[in-house]
């Protein structure tokens, strides 16, 4: 298979902060056009909307990665840590709209919020899962934690479903958006369930220990 031009390895670092600050973009651009006033109807839900959905998107570049590699020999793997963050940032930022700019901080409101709307609850839960991920994308940690470092980060498959799981039931009409997002997140689930026929059973601690290098050296 033909491959594309490598980007020099001198530029990997300038990539990855370039790809930070694209990334944060969205997230800066909705927030202008709210505090300017430019956000059509209810400019908070609007807000939140768009970073939750910027949050799925992130999730299903991240785990588009392993799949582009293994089937057309792009490796983007370096990539892979910036795009997991992203995803967090924006899970991140969802998150404190619904707590400071839709709740006002009303934690009672937003304790039975939590405990009674069932997609309120899996996108809580999807998110105090994320966080351990994020504390822990990091060399230091990779070093640390070992194969426990694989399997929490395994994590991201539960996240990835449940985020968009909340989605679907956060509208009232499951649409033709939610369920392109559902439809993407299942494939990227479902290959990683065939992926070991299609590669022909090579090892977990062999893909475990590679993929390790491929982070480390990102
Ligand atoms: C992995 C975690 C999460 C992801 C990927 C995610 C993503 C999304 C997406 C895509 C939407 C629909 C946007 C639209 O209508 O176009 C949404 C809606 C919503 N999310 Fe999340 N979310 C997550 C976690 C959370 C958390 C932790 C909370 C708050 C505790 C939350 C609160 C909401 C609310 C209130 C809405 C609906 C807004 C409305 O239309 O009334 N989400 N989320």
């Amino acid at each position: 298979m033909a491959s594309l031009p490598t980007l020099p390895r001198k530029y990997h670092a300038a990539s990855i902060w370039l790809l930070y600050a694209v990334g944060l973009l969205p997230a800066a651009w909705g927030f202008w056009l709210g505090a300017t006033g430019r956000l059509p109807g209810n400019p908070v839900k609007e807000f939140e909307h768009l970073l939750g959905l910027w949050a799925l998107r992130f999730f299903i570049a991240t785990l588009a990665i392993t799949p582009i590699r293994d089937l057309f020999a792009i490796n983007w793997v370096r990539y892979r840590r910036a795009l997991g963050l992203l995803a967090f940032w924006y899970v991140l930022m969802h998150f404190l709209t619904y707590m400071l700019l839709d709740q006002y901080l009303n934690f009672p409101a937003i304790l039975v919020d939590i405990a009674k709307r069932p997609f309120i609850t899996i996108g809580m839960a999807a998110f105090v899962l994320l966080i351990p991920l994020a504390l822990t994308s990091n060399n230091w940690s990779i070093r640390r934690l070992g194969m426990r470092w694989v399997k929490l980060h395994r994590l991201v498959y539960v996240i990835a479903a449940a985020g968009a799981l909340h989605f679907a039931m956060s509208v009232k009409v499951v649409g033709l958006e939610p369920w392109t997002y559902i439809g993407l997140v299942a494939l990227l689930l479902l290959y990683r369930l065939v992926r070991p026929m299609i590669r022909g059973g090579r090892g977990g601690k062999a893909r475990a220990s590679a993929f390790r290098g491929q982070e480390r050296s990102a």
